[in-house]
């Protein structure tokens, strides 16, 4: 089984949609030049719902090698509810993909894993590939061990997700996030495994061989080799490193680096 890495670019709420326009040019120039393989790495970027339509006209005119998604979504498919976008508007807008559970929304916005679980439904139902984030924090890591909050968070967001559906999982620490401290290579594939495994038991062990699960938190293009060297570690959701299109085209060409 041959996973394709995944490099995903989380903006979170940076950039607006003249500024999207220019990174994303910028990047796919960069990776151009580079003579990325699209077909050995996929590149996804996450802007701001407001930069979506942006993004989507400047890569359908170009024909960029380019995939994006939706930072989050609506349980809801539609309806008074002020302020929320529904997977269906995604989806009309080209999005492949949408990051559920980002560990900014479940401690800055109160979401629960059964908030998670009913945005995971809702992206499945529009036909969107979930992207879903998990991790824990510090206090949980000294409390629980590496892999016990991962593996429960992704048990839960998966619940009633029937087998056969592609999702990617992301472990981010969230003591990684934006901090400059990353996990170790050895830590994110011991975490890889238990996920893997959790996939399993909830989808089937074909959706676990499947599934891609990126490492997230403080990834930079000279730390990505030591990830992408591991087995179970398919790719990275990359935030600050994102908004630089040189330094995100450095990440997505790590094949470069990783070597033999
Ligand atoms: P970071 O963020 O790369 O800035 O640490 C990762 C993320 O939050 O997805």
């Amino acid at each position: 089984m041959t996973r394709r890495p995944l490099i995903a670019g989380n903006w979170k709420m940076n950039l607006d949609h003249l500024q999207s326009i220019a990174l994303v040019q910028k990047l796919a120039w960069t990776l151009k030049d580079a003579s990325y393989d699209p077909k050995g790495v996929e590149v996804a970027v996450f802007p701001p719902f407001t930069d979506l339509r942006s993004v989507q006209t400047l890569i359908d005119a170009d024909r960029f090698t380019l995939a994006f998604g939706g930072q989050d979504l609506s349980p809801k498919d539609a309806g008074a509810y002020t302020g929320d976008i529904s997977g269906a508007f995604l989806k009309a807008l080209g999005c492949t993909y949408v990051i559920v559970g980002h560990s900014e929304r479940r401690q800055g916005h109160g979401e629960t894993d059964e908030i998670v679980n009913a945005k995971v439904l809702a992206a499945v139902r529009h036909g969107l590939v979930p992207v879903i984030c998990v991790g824990e924090t510090e206090e949980e890591l000294e409390l629980h061990g590496t892999s016990a909050v991962p593996v429960a968070q992704t048990k839960a967001a998966l619940a009633g997700v029937p087998a056969g559906t592609p999702v990617v999982v992301a472990y981010e620490p969230v003591w990684a996030i934006g901090t400059g401290k990353v996990a170790t290579p050895e830590t994110a594939q011991q975490v890889g495994v238990a996920i893997r495994a959790a996939v399993a038991a909830v989808l089937s062990d074909d959706d676990a061989a499947e599934t891609r699960i990126l490492y997230g938190g403080s990834v930079k293009s000279g730390n990505i080799a030591g990830f992408m060297r591991k087995p179970d570690v398919d790719g990275a959701l990359v935030g600050g490193a994102s908004l630089d299109p040189t330094e995100f085209a450095g990440i997505a060409r790590f094949p470069d680096h990783v070597g033999a």
